[in-house]
């Protein structure tokens, strides 16, 4: 039997265990979810769900989710969280936002993806995806990362970039959903008019129960991109500088006296289908 060739994105997250970054980011899911408004009995769809920081807080304000992720490990970690919690009105499933294979049309109130399907490729596909399933009158909202931002995520992204081979011919980066412009043609390409799109800056705060160089060891050991970037540059010798430039920059953006508190800046975009 021919065997299927290996999903580059899926295995870059299912690399490593995106839970323990996840556990630093808990809080301000549930204020994100607070924010844009989710109520009792909304069917919500959270795709790149991870392992629920956003899926579960909806769920616990009573909508109806469902939530979907390319990562097995991770649709595995979120429906424990969420059956730990006796949670009834949530389900989780393997999926790729590029094809939501088996979701049918206008099934959903409110289809929200955050720093999930920003990470898929052919991000018209993913555009397209996200309007098919939404009910028409219902919303997408979307939290992006934001290419050069000073704040912390895209520096992660522009120190780990130096240390690792450039990307393959025609791979688009995902920090280019970060951008208003991309985010307008791909939905214009979905069918939704400009005026029917806003975008506003958010902010995101991680919070780790360490110091901040505890922290990047962290991300170094769980966190795939920062994995691989680590792997890359181990093997030109060069992962002290990447520790190195890490620690500096984590450090740097440390709001916090006692542990680590870092917020970050990202484009929160709502599409009113
Ligand atoms: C940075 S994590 C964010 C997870 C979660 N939304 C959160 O805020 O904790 C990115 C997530 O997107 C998922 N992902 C990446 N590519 C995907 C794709 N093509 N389809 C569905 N999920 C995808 C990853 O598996 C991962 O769980």
């Amino acid at each position: 039997m021919a065997s299927v060739p290996a999903n580059p994105n899926k295995a870059l997250w299912e690399k490593g265990d995106f839970t323990r970054i996840a556990d630093t980011m808990r809080e301000s899911g549930e204020a994100l979810v607070q924010r844009i408004g989710v109520s009792k009995g909304l069917k919500v769809l959270d795709l790149g769900c991870g392992d629920g920081t956003t899926a579960i807080p909806a769920a616990k304000a009573g909508a109806d989710v469902t939530g979907v992720d390319i990562a097995r490990n991770l649709v595995e970690a979120a429906t424990k969280r969420a059956a730990a919690m006796g949670l009834k009105n949530i389900t989780f499933r393997e999926g790729d936002a590029t094809h939501l294979q088996g979701i049918a049309d206008q099934s959903f109130d409110l289809s929200v993806s955050i720093f999930g399907a920003m990470f898929a490729p052919k991000p018209f596909d993913v555009a397209k995806e996200m309007v098919r399933v939404t009910k028409p009158g219902g919303r997408v909202v979307m939290g992006n990362w934001i290419p050069n931002d000073p704040t912390l995520v895209a520096q992660i992204l522009k120190v780990s970039s130096a240390y690792t081979p450039p990307p393959p011919e025609g791979f688009i980066s995902p920090m280019t959903w970060g951008v208003e412009a991309n985010v307008i043609e791909r939905f214009g390409a979905a069918g939704i008019p400009a005026d029917r799109i806003s975008c506003v800056r958010d902010t995101f705060v991680f919070d780790y129960a360490g110091s901040p160089t505890a922290y990047v060891d962290e991300f170094r050991k769980y966190y795939g991109p920062t994995m691989n970037a680590f792997e890359a540059a181990e093997k030109n010798g060069r992962a002290a500088d990447l520790k190195k430039e890490l620690d500096e920059l984590f450090t740097k953006h440390n709001t916090s006296k006692t542990a680590t508190s870092i917020p970050a800046t990202f484009l929160r975009i709502t599409v009113n289908r």
